[in-house]
């Protein structure tokens, strides 16, 4: 079964085809870096208008990358949401018209549990189910337990920023550019990560939850006003970022546990971090840990052409595609 994908929740235009859920014929990313780099974060009016433009290109780009044409697609899956309502309609609409002039189904795809799906589809064995998921994005931090690719149930979130958000914003404080994951990430190696006492919030009420908007304040306390050195730029990064992976991986090893899931799963642009992904595999050897390919963490639209295809075949399909709506949350 052949299945376009198309992703654009935010600022990214991606279309990818993938086969019988696993294989990629092609997965094609346009960013928009460049576009709101200069205002250290997404402008959502001008990623829509970039969407606009590109949208078609990206898809013709897709086709002629699998050697498919249009009539051999047999399933267009879209994203859904989460994500910027405006950037989403325009994906959203994109997968309408295909299928209603091909005459083909359309199914909606989470953005969330198909970062998770992009861990699966890089995994070359059998998932042991069920299993703990953990997103790790600019907009999500979130804890899933898996019952199949395409049966998740949320059991923990953050309540404040989300851990890529938290990135960003530590990094801009520090004058890195944007996205800022990967620029805290090389200048912690040089860092000293124990220099600042930083540590991630609690949330009484429900322990498994996430807050990362104190962590991120401590840091702009802790150098607030003051000229730092090349080493204590480091040193913060580093600070900052053990307090966070921290922070994730007891959490998720307390939830794995509690559940009884011997696997974990990653999805999401931070799991891109080598450091995360060493602390971890140290810190929890006793769990399966499946991480995506770093061509799949970041936002792409071969997991949700992926996932599209576990959940057409799990769900009756959807008769009315045309009544799919983009959620924003
Ligand atoms: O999953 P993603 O592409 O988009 C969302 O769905 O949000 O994640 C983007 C986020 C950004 O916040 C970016 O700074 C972060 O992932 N990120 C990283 C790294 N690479 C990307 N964070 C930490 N370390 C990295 N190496
Ligand atoms: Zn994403």
């Amino acid at each position: 079964m052949l299945v376009l994908g198309i992703e654009t929740t935010c600022d990214e235009t991606a279309c990818a085809i993938v086969q019988d859920g696993r294989a990629i014929l092609a997965n094609v990313i346009t960013s928009q870096i460049d576009l709101h780099a200069e205002y250290g974060g997404v402008v959502p009016e001008l990623a829509c208008r970039r969407h606009v433009d590109v949208m078609i290109p990206v898809i013709d780009q897709a086709l002629k990358t699998a050697q498919v044409s249009l009539d051999q697609v047999d399933l267009i899956a879209v994203a859904q949401g989460p994500g910027l309502i405006g950037a989403l309609l325009i994906g959203i609409n994109a997968a309408k018209t295909l299928a209603l002039t091909l005459g083909k189904p359309c199914i909606g795809v989470n953005h969330v549990q198909a970062h998770l799906y992009a861990a699966i589809m890089s995994h070359p064995e059998p998932v042991e189910y069920p299993c703990l998921g953990v997103v790790l994005s600019g907009g999500h931090t979130s804890l899933f337990l898996l019952d199949s690719p395409a049966q998740s149930q949320l059991i923990a979130y953050t309540v404040d920023d989300a851990i890529g958000e938290a990135f960003d914003k530590v990094a801009k404080i520090l004058g890195l550019p944007y996205p800022g994951g990967p620029y805290i990430e090389e200048l912690a190696k040089q860092g000293d990560p124990n220099r600042f006492a930083f540590r991630a919030g609690r949330v009484k009420e429900a322990p498994l939850n996430f807050s990362f908007s104190g962590l991120k304040t401590a840091v702009l306390y802790a150098i607030q006003g003051r000229e730092l050195s090349q080493q204590e730029q480091s040193d913060v990064a580093a600070s900052f970022q053990r307090a966070a992976f921290e922070d994730v991986i007891h959490k998720t090893t307390q939830a794995a546990d509690l559940h009884r899931c011997r696997t974990v799963i990653f999805g999401g642009g931070v799991t891109n971090n080598q450091q995360l992904r060493q602390t971890f595999a140290t810190a929890a050897p006793q769990f399966t840990q499946i991480w995506p390919s770093f061509g799949l963490s970041l936002d792409n639209a071969a997991m949700i052409a992926g996932l599209g295809f576990h959940l057409y075949q799990s769900e009756s399909p959807q008769e009315d595609y045309l009544t799919i709506e983009a959620f924003t949350r």
